[in-house]
Order: C-alpha cells, then sequence, then structure tokens
C-alpha cells in the first residue's frame, strides 16, 4: 500500500467527519505521491488532512469529551515513563543506505502462525464506547479490514461473542487474572468458545494505580457496561475487581487447562522473560503499559534488546508503548521483535472515524514502516535487526 492510497482512505474518513474540504481532499491526492508534499498546509480556509498518528490525535482531542480525553492520553503519577516511551524511541537514530533496489517493500510477516500483511497489531484497551458509540465491535471491524490481529480487553464495552461475531480476522483476548479463580476459569472458556485465537496475560498492574489526571475528572466519567465481567464501573476502575493474588502458579494453572496459545503482556525484566520462556508461554509483550503503570520505570524500547538477548530466540517477543510512527515500528523490529502493537493511536483513530479511522491509522503506520525500510536499505522483515541504528545504546544493566 502506498503513501497515496493510504491517504486517499483517510482523507475519505476525515471528509466523512467534515475535518478536511474536498479541494484540500483533491490537492492532497494529488499531491500525495511526492516525497516532501506539505499534505494539507498552506492553503486557505483549509482544515487539516489526517496524515499521519499526531494528525488522529490532535483530532481526537478536538472531538473528544474531557474525561474521554483524560482516560486515553494519560500516564501514571507524573508520566515520567509516559513521556520516556517517546523520548527513548526519538533519540535512537537510523542509519540510512542508499543504491538499495527497493521496487517492492515485503512488510510481511507469521505471528503466532497467523500471515499478516504487515506487522502492526491492536493493543488491548478498555472502554471503546468512551470513544465511539459502537465501541468494540467497530474496533473489531477496522483491524479486519487493516488485516491484523486485535487484541480484546476484559475491559471491553461489548462482549467478546459480540467482538468476535463483528471480527473478519483474528481476536486474541486479553485476561486480567483476577483473585476469583472460577471467574477467571469461566472467563477463558467462554472467550475460547467465541472464537478467540489466544489469550494474552496481563501481568503488569497488581492493584490500581495513580493516574491523577484521570482521578481529577473521574466524577464527571460515565458509567460504563463491562460485559465480559457482568459489572458496571467507572473507566479505569478495573471493573471492580481484585487481583492481588496473580503469580506464577496462576499462570502455570490457566496453562494447565487453556486450549490457546498463552501470552505474557507487561514484561520488561529480563529475569522475568527468562522465568516466562521457561514456563512456556508462547509470546511475551514487552510493555509498560503505554506509561500507565509503575511511573519512572525504563521506556520499553530501552529494555527490549536486553529481553531479546535474555529469551534468545525461544519464544516471540513483542514490543509495544509510546509506538506513534512507521519508524517507531521499524525500531522495534530492529531490536528484535516479532510484531509490535499501538494502543492510543487506534483509539484516536476510531474516535475521529470509527472502523475507518481504526483502518486510516494502521495503515499509515504500514505505508511510513514501507518508507523506512526502503531508505534503510530492507525489503523483507527479515533483513531489520540492530545494523539499522547508528549506533547502539546499552540499557541492559
Ligand atoms: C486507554 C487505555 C486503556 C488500556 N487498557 C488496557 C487493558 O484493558 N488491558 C491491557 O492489557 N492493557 C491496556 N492498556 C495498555 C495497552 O495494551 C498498551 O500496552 C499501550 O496502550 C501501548 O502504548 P501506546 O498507547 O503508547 O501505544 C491500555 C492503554 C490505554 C491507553
Amino acid at each position: 500500500m502506498d503513501r497515496r492510497e493510504v491517504l486517499k482512505a483517510s482523507l475519505a474518513s476525515a471528509a466523512a467527519i467534515g475535518i478536511t474540504s474536498k479541494r484540500s481532499m483533491a490537492a492532497a491526492i494529488d499531491s500525495a505521491a511526492g516525497a516532501d508534499v506539505q499534505v494539507g498546509g498552506g492553503q486557505e480556509n483549509q482544515q487539516p488532512v489526517l496524515a499521519s498518528v499526531y494528525d488522529y490525535e490532535a483530532a481526537a482531542k478536538r472531538k473528544m469529551s474531557l474525561p474521554a480525553w483524560e482516560y486515553f492520553s494519560s500516564g501514571s503519577a507524573d508520566e515520567i515513563t509516559l513521556r520516556r516511551n517517546r523520548e527513548a524511541l526519538d533519540e535512537l537514530q537510523l542509519k540510512p543506505r542508499v543504491l538499495v533496489d527497493v521496487t517492492r517493500v515485503d512488510t510481511s510477516c507469521t505471528v503466532l502462525g497467523n500471515k499478516l500483511p504487515h506487522p502492526i497489531l491492536l493493543a488491548p484497551t478498555s472502554s471503546h464506547l468512551l470513544a465511539h458509540p459502537d465501541a468494540e465491535t467497530a474496533t473489531a471491524r477496522g483491524a479486519g479490514e487493516a488485516k491484523t490481529i486485535m487484541v480484546a480487553s476484559t475491559l471491553s464495552n461489548r462482549s467478546i461473542e459480540d467482538i468476535c461475531r463483528a471480527a473478519s480476522g483474528p481476536i486474541w483476548f486479553q485476561l486480567y487474572v483476577d483473585d476469583d479463580k472460577q471467574a477467571v476459569q469461566a472467563l477463558i472458556e467462554r472467550a475460547e468458545a467465541a472464537g478467540c485465537k489466544a489469550l494474552c496475560i496481563t501481568a503488569d498492574i497488581p492493584m490500581p494505580y495513580a493516574r491523577n489526571r484521570e482521578e481529577h475528572i473521574r466524577a464527571q466519567s460515565p458509567i460504563l457496561p463491562f460485559p465480559n465481567l457482568g459489572t458496571e464501573a467507572r473507566p479505569g476502575g478495573g471493573g471492580g475487581r481484585t487481583r492481588r493474588h496473580f503469580n506464577w502458579s496462576d499462570l502455570e494453572w490457566i496453562q494447565s487447562f487453556a486450549k490457546t496459545p498463552v501470552i505474557l503482556k507487561g514484561v520488561l525484566n529480563p529475569d522475568d522473560a527468562d522465568e516466562a520462556v521457561k514456563r512456556g508461554v508462547a509470546a511475551i509483550v514487552v510493555s509498560n503499559h503505554g506509561g500507565r503503570v509503575l511511573d519512572t520505570e525504563p521506556a520499553t524500547i530501552q529494555v527490549l534488546p536486553a529481553v531479546v538477548d535474555r529469551v534468545a530466540g525461544r519464544a516471540p517477543v513483542l514490543f509495544d508503548s509510546g509506538i506513534r510512527r512507521g519508524t517507531d515500528v521499524l525500531k522495534g523490529l530492529g531490536y528484535g521483535a516479532s510484531a509490535v502493537l499501538i494502543g492510543r493511536p487506534y483509539l484516536y483513530g476510531l474516535n475521529v472515524a470509527g472502523a475507518d479511522g481504526v483502518r486510516d491509522v494502521i495503515n499509515i503506520l504500514r505505508s511510513e514502516l514501507e518508507v523506512a525500510m526502503a531508505m534503510t536499505g530492507r525489503t523483507r522483515l527479515d533483513q531489520i535487526d540492530r545494523s539499522i541504528f547508528w549506533k547502539f545504546r546499552d540499557y541492559s544493566s
């Protein structure tokens, strides 16, 4: 998919919600194939077009209610890790290669047996109803159109059955392991019966965390349904459940009866990655929850190389937190991730243009990845390694 096609799609989504004029759309489409075009800029009466994830973020900020914006965009405590995720990705310098034939750049990959046209998955995020009336069913449709995997949160506002029915691609189920084990087993069986292809167990939130911006507006937030748990609550409250008990033997217990592959999400420490792999997890997601858990943790991109080195090919390592550009996807792959996940970017797409917005955000990142691969001289994902970086940074100690 080239830049021109991607822009055509996102401009159509933008037009549908009145973000841009027909004149600017035509001008942008005509010039979109050019390398350095200032799409949508500079003309009188012209509204911004949605050419990047940041454009979607700005449009969503204008459109969303304050409680929704604060819930989606905030991080924990002083938001040091939230900012660090971006700073660390920006800091990494890419090393270009010239005179490589990049007529064809292939971004396809296989993730846990799923053949995908690109390595950009949808991370589990809660409370899509705050972004769009069709909530997670719209997200599932957008993921299907972009031919990727959606990881559906335990804390979805639509049931896992409804999400699977709306999907045209694979759905993985993200699981919070609550203290009530019977309920956990019933939920896993329910997700598997609905057709989920993997279980993604989130390990990094044993208890509620300080998200102060969110706390300031919580009283104004609507009460949302969480049909997977049969509860109603304000967003950010964990659906009213506690999960302090969850430990390695609970993981083993889940593995003893789960029929689908078990993935562990929220690992930063290489020792935990090693333990998880020894216990036979199907994959690891290196994640700091988008800076929403333990503040002052490192950025995920800083610890990714150490985790990849410790795992040493025994299981696929996936990576999320802070990805906003195709170059960020490339950097994750460069440090050895098999695929990446995005959270907030597709929530902004969902808010701005529903399923189309989810699709467009993924396609923008995919198209940017293709350009970044071409300019670093890589035509296939298996050619991407640490030599894409100008210099290595060692965060292992
Ligand atoms: C609004 C919001 C809700 C989230 N809800 C969940 C969740 O229910 N389960 C989970 O495992 N992770 C959750 N996450 C974390 C994401 O799965 C992912 O790790 C993070 O969003 C990646 O960072 P990014 O938003 O910078 O792309 C949530 C993140 C956000 C922003």
